[in-house]
């Protein structure tokens, strides 16, 4: 597949044709240049009408040949736009649906566009770390103006066809086409080839307008201070700024190399590589190795939810919002009216914050039943239950639910800590259990790690990945461990926090350092948040059955004081009475300062690299043990992981992305250094095989 070529009276219609969004593939490019070329050649042919076969005119660069040779292979785009710009016969652009990124950098070079309405026009490259590549920066502002091209350059959102075309001033679109986008675009382009054959006028170019603004150095200005706040950790965007000024201070073809350059340099920085890890990271995620993407699905069109508490409304949330009615049953009506309570409440307030219209909520509200008995959701096709996390509950409530729900559904259970093999045990349908571990506010955040038991189906893994993408989750597959991934990971990350508390750091001083580096929430202002005794039950467990691995006491001190966060008003911070700001405690402080002098520790300054180190190494190394247990498929997991649920520094690529980044091999040697302090845990430090092995190698995780 690459490219079509027809003929309509005297007009070749060349048409890009590489699903799905018509990816300016190396053979897409060579079979549309063949196709411009054969139509400059035809003397029959007056006009040329470039467009896109399917659901898009083109998104751009094709994603599969990113990074490869292919990729930049002659004739690459920037060959073709000269190509298109250079035709002696008008060329018009059909645009519709999607114009994305290098899609419309093609259209750009075209001497007419016409679009339909609705069509979604972007230069999304900002996105991943990048500015537009093939002239987007030059021709957008000559076309449609400076401050609207450069709003879309430096958000990279997509802007609707007829909103551009309304533009005052744009030559952009030349005319939005209601009817046949094709009949349309040739009725147009025979026109122009007359017009042009009487009177005689060069073709219009867009290279040759004339960039234009009446405040030119003041409006920079303000722009690079908008974008300084708004960007933060990433250098595209200012340089969006820098590139997209250059269309009113340089010659056309000196902006171009300057477009150039500044790409290039861009491409090399790691937010860039972070952000292209994400991106692809994203995508690999919902890909399983042993489960073909043409695996037979479920249908899921009714869903039952077992619990009606925190979690349970959460869950349910997600479905009511995709359209799929949802029964939540409660042992008691209370229950169940106080889970409405909280639905109706979490939407009326996004009503109030304008982000959702009040028929809408009405529309989800009535796909909400309720029920007490399990009768009336035996016909669901998937329940997830979200029920008290005790082994005893998930197991009558599995057992019901294998009595009574229909041959086929779906049992999921959202437990975050518990076995999902053993809940699968209780039910004589294994194949159809599976883990569904949303995070909380289940409504808010973005990931859903998928618990794979030993028994489950393939196709209720890929019924339900597909079901995480209808719900607009990105849904990483975790194999059955403590904690899953993401949990697992980060008890690593809270050892290592206790100790720094040990050995001479303050709560505020550890979450401070993590926060400057990126993170949202250092890690106590994470456990007030989520409530510290769930922490304190889990080391409680971990006595009993580890009882020779070592944790800081610090935080069982702090449970033992009744301080468990937020919801107590006190946690390793104090609270102010309906206030999140967190205070730092002397309480803390003297109890920590206790502790460290019974253990004779003498307080030494930490400096905040160290710190950052100590804790996202944590995450590192055990992260390498999880992708050699096979506990997940591959390292990039784990970094989607903690980018969508643990708050990870997006321009950081994820804990895994990290430490590819700073290399492997220092990695390893900054580790051990940490295992000879003798208030550290030495074994703690011993890099994962996995880790050695490709430190070892000087190889990467990804
Ligand atoms: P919750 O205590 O807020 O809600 C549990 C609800 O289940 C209560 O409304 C209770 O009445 C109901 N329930 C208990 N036994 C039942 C039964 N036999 N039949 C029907 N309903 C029953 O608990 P939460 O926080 O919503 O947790 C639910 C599950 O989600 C647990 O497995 C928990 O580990 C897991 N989870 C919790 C997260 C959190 O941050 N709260 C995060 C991820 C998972």
């Amino acid at each position: 597949m690459g490219a079509k070529y027809e003929v309509r009276g005297n007009v070749a219609v060349v048409t890009l044709d590489n699903p799905p969004v018509n990816g300016l593939g190396y053979d897409t490019r060579r079979e549309f240049a063949a196709g411009i070329e054969r139509a400059e050649a035809d003397a029959a042919i007056a006009a040329i009408v470039v467009t896109g076969a399917g659901r898009a005119f083109s998104g751009g660069a094709d994603i599969k040949e990113f990074g490869s040779p292919k990729a930049i292979a002659e004739p690459n785009l920037l060959t073709l736009i000269r190509q298109l710009e250079g035709c002696t016969k008008p060329v018009v652009a059909a645009v519709h649906d999607v114009c994305m990124g290098g899609g419309l950098e093609l259209a750009l070079g075209a001497h007419y566009r016409v679009a339909a309405p609705g069509s979604n026009v972007a230069l999304p490259e900002v996105k991943i770390g990048l500015i537009p590549g093939a002239g987007g920066t030059q021709r957008l502002p000559r076309a449609l103006g400076v401050e609207p091209a450069l709003n879309m350059i430096v958000t990279g959102e997509p802007v609707k066809s007829e909103l551009l075309a309304s533009v005052p001033g744009q030559k952009l679109f030349d005319q939005i086409v209601t009817g046949d986008l094709l009949d349309g675009a040739c009725t147009f382009a025979a026109a122009k080839a007359a017009e042009h054959k009487n009177n005689g006028k060069p073709l219009p170019r867009v290279r040759d307008l004339k960039a234009q603004h009446p405040n030119a150095d003041a409006y920079f200005q303000f722009a690079r201070n908008m974008v300084k706040g708004m960007s933060k950790s990433f250098p595209a965007p200012a340089k969006c700024v820098d590139a997209v000024q250059a269309c009113l201070t340089k010659p056309f073809d000196e902006g171009m190399l300057y477009e150039r350059e500044l790409f290039m340099a861009l491409m090399l920085t790691p937010e860039c590589k972070a952000l292209r890890h994400a991106f692809f990271a994203e995508r690999a995620a919902s890909k399983i190795p042993d489960v073909p993407e043409d695996t037979p699905q479920r249908k899921v069109e009714k869903l039952a939810v077992i619990g009606a508490g925190t979690m349970g409304g959460g869950i349910t949330m997600n479905f009511l919002n995709a359209g799929i009615p949802v029964t939540m049953l409660e042992m008691k009506q209370e229950a169940l009216d106080r889970g409405i309570a909280t639905i109706r409440k979490n939407y009326e307030a996004q009503v109030k914050k304008g982000k959702l219209k009040q028929d809408k909520v009405e529309q989800r509200m009535a796909l909400l039943t309720t029920t007490l008995s399990y009768d009336d959701i035996k016909d669901a096709d998937m329940v997830i239950e979200a029920v008290f996390e005790e082994m005893g509950v998930k197991e009558a409530v599995f057992r019901r639910l294998d009595e009574v729900m229909k041959p086929g559904a779906i049992l999921a259970s959202n437990t975050s800590t518990l076995d999902v093999d053993k809940i699968a045990s209780f039910t004589k349908r294994p194949q159809d259990v599976i883990g569904t571990h949303f995070f909380s506010p289940a409504n808010v955040m973005k990931l859903l790690e998928v618990v794979r038991g030993k028994a489950t189906a393939k196709d209720v893994l890929a019924t339900v990945m597909a079901l995480g993408k209808k719900i607009r989750k990105t849904t990483v597959v975790s194999g059955v461990c403590d904690g899953f991934i993401g949990n697992r990971m980060i008890e690593q990350y809270s050892r290592q926090a206790g100790f720094l508390l040990e050995e001479g750091c303050t709560p505020q001083q550890v979450d401070r350092a993590v926060e400057k580096w990126g993170m949202a929430m250092g890690p106590f202002r994470m456990g007030d948040l989520a409530g510290n005794d769930i922490g304190w039950a889990i080391r409680k467990r971990r006595y009993q059955e580890k009882p020779n691995m070592r944790y800081s006491k610090t935080a069982d001190l702090l449970c033992e004081l009744g301080r468990y966060g937020q919801k107590t008003g006190a946690g390793w911070y104090d609270y102010q009475p309906g206030k999140r700001d967190a205070i730092p405690s002397p309480v803390v402080v003297e109890m920590i300062e206790r502790h460290r002098a019974d253990l004779g520790i003498q307080p030494r300054k930490i400096s905040d690299e160290e710190i950052v180190h100590r804790l996202v190494y944590a995450l590192v190394n055990e992260g390498a043990k999880i992708v050699e247990e096979g506990i997940a498929s591959k390292a990039s997991d784990l970094d989607m992981v903690y980018l969508t649920g643990y708050g990870f520094p997006l321009h950081r690529g994820g804990p895994m992305c990290y430490a590819d980044t700073v290399g492997l091999f220092n990695v390893v040697q900054t580790m051990k250094k940490f295992a000879a302090n003798p208030h550290d845990d030495a074994s703690f430090w011993q890099p994962a095989p996995l880790l050695a092995r490709l430190a070892a190698e000087g190889r990467t995780f990804s």
